[in-house]
């Protein structure tokens, strides 16, 4: 079973969030630190094209900091201007303003120039669901406004928030969903929570989580279940030694149903620590093969 993808309502949001672009002079999209290329809409480059762009690498207080370091640096080697957040617990959101309004400086100034008075800046949030734009917003403005429509297809009158002076934000944020060809990046989004549980295969998805464990997090794979399991272990091995730890056998099998859905509330939880998905490393050694 693959993930399906791309279902009438997103193809809906996705016209809804091309038209709400046409209002704003810069967009931020938000990611999630744990995944910031797999949560990361290259789609979305082709739509913004002229327009001003900031990556919001949120969620930074769930990932592993070194490895999403080295994420920033390739968004940053491609030109984009990246700031990490913690949206939940306000952290760093200033920092976005600020960053808006650096990036239209010349632009503003330009205008000012030519004798044009300039207005304040139009800004609108936008990223794959569940990665914080809500809450995102919220915080931002210090009160509860981006919930009421933050539902693919759903349409209300749009409102300008003033985030000071110089800047407004659009109350609802665009959701779009990225485009994959890649099981490997929708099994990501699947542990990330944006894509909903019941078009994804969670059995799947609960091995590869296993997999990426097992690569780059063996210890605190073996730390919360208290097993000794190798990376090159069978995923499958792995997850059987994972079920007789926590749960009892029935009919003499393993529960492996209970065992999958442990394995991603797990990672849902935070319970294996500070955890970054997308691996630098593969990328590289993905792109060489590529390259040869
Ligand atoms: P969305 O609009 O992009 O779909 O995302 P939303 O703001 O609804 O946030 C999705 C979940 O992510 C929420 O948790 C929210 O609290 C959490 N979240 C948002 N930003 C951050 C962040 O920077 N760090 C952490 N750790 N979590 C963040 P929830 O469990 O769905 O709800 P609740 O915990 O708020 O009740």
């Amino acid at each position: 079973m693959v993930i399906q993808w791309f279902p009438g309502h997103m193809a809906k949001a996705t016209r809804e969030v091309k038209e709400k672009l046409k209002l704003v002079d810069i967009v931020f999209e938000l990611v999630d630190a744990r995944c910031p290329l797999s949560s990361h809409n290259m789609y979305l480059d082709e739509v913004v094209k002229d327009k001003k762009k900031i990556i919001i690498f949120n969620k930074i207080d769930l990932c592993d900091r070194a490895e999403t370091a080295k994420w920033k640096n390739y968004f940053e080697n491609k030109g984009y201007t990246v700031v990490y957040t913690d949206a939940k617990n306000s952290n760093n959101l200033n920092k976005v303003i600020d960053k808006a309004k650096e990036e239209l400086a010349e632009k503003i100034a330009r205008q000012v120039a030519k004798g044009i008075k300039p207005r304040a800046i139009r800004s609108m949030v936008i990223g794959v669901p569940n990665v914080g734009k809500s809450t995102f917003i919220n915080k931002l403005i210090k009160k509860n406004i981006a919930n009421t429509a933050n539902k693919p297809g759903v349409t209300k009158k749009q409102q300008w928030l003033k985030l000071n002076k110089d800047i407004e934000l659009l109350d609802t944020p665009g959701i779009l969903m990225p485009k994959f060809d890649n099981q490997e990046i929708g099994k990501k989004l699947s542990l990330i929570g944006s894509i909903k549980d019941d078009i994804t295969p969670l059995d799947d998805v609960s091995l590869y989580l296993i997999e990426l464990l097992k690569e780059n997090y063996l210890e605190n794979l073996n730390n919360l279940y208290k097993i000794n399991v190798n990376s090159d272990d069978e995923n499958v091995f792995i997850m059987e030694k994972v079920a007789e730890k926590r749960f009892k056998k029935i009919g003499g099998d393993y529960d492996y149903d209970s065992t999958i859905k442990l394995l991603i509330q797990d990672f849902r939880t935070q319970k294996f620590g500070l955890i970054t998905l997308d691996n630098y490393n593969f990328l590289l050694e993905n792109e060489e093969q590529n390259e040869n």
